[in-house]
């Protein structure tokens, strides 16, 4: 099987928020490949970040492609909007969603009905994504990988940066590798969010992890090009 390119995601919750624009420049010359953005709602977790237009006002500070993780309740209300504002990826929550399969199909009909050039989004199509709750078993996503992009493990419990890696979480990562490596129908990428710094990083690629969201990691360091390097450098 050949191996995914492991790519870092640093996420803006960790940024200046009065200056995420100038974040997001130094994001890219400092190395990295996906932009995570966190949207919380102050419902489903106990956060509140930013929505669809601010998605939209920082698509112009970037060409890189903007991974959206959508932490809100009734994702199925917003999708058109997270399309419409620039989103690459859209990732919803298994636990947020009563209609898993149609939410996904509906991430990948509004990529359809807005082309790449109306949104300024990076991929040709939306890839539809999907996370787990640290509490939430693979079982409750294996009958629908079929249509899933990318499935995003949560190493911490969602809402806020900072927290300690649960490395209990690990176990989904290489359960949804090896259902992948056997069967040529599915295509999606592994990615984890929370708690990855130098120490933890390799202990998810191992675990068949290829796309790793890094808060504190990159942004609560003063060099972020350092931060990023040290952290591929720290994968085997
Ligand atoms: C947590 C968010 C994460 C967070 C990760 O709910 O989904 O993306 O920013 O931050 P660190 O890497 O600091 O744990
Ligand atoms: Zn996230």
């Amino acid at each position: 099987m050949e191996e995914r390119k492991a790519l870092i995601a640093p996420s803006i919750l960790s940024a200046d928020f009065a200056k995420l624009g100038e974040e997001l420049i130094a994001l890219e010359r400092d190395g990295a490949d996906w932009i995570h953005i966190d949207v919380m709602d102050g419902h489903f977790v106990p956060n509140l970040t930013f929505g669809p237009p601010v998605i939209k006002l920082l698509r112009r500070h970037t060409t890189l492609p903007f991974d959206v993780h959508l932490m809100i309740s009734n994702p199925e209300l917003y999708i058109e909007d997270y399309a419409a504002a620039g989103a690459d990826i859209i990732t919803v929550h298994a636990e947020a969603a009563l209609h898993l399969h149609r939410l996904l199909g509906a991430i990948k009909e509004a990529s359809a009905k807005l082309p790449r050039e109306k949104t300024g989004r990076v991929f040709e199509e939306i890839r539809a994504g999907v996370s787990l709750n640290p509490a939430t078993p693979t079982c409750a996503i294996l009958p629908i990988m079929e249509i899933v992009d990318l499935a995003l493990i949560m190493s911490v419990n969602p809402g806020f940066g900072g927290q300690k890696f649960i490395s209990s979480t690990l176990q989904k990562a290489r359960e949804l590798s090896e259902l992948r490596d056997k069967n040529p129908s599915l295509n999606f990428d592994i990615e984890i969010d929370g708690g990855i710094n130098v120490d933890t990083i390799n202990q998810a690629h191992s675990a068949g992890v290829n796309i790793f969201v890094a808060g504190n990691a990159v942004l609560k360091t003063k060099d972020y090009k350092a931060a990023i390097k040290n952290l591929k450098a720290a994968i085997d």
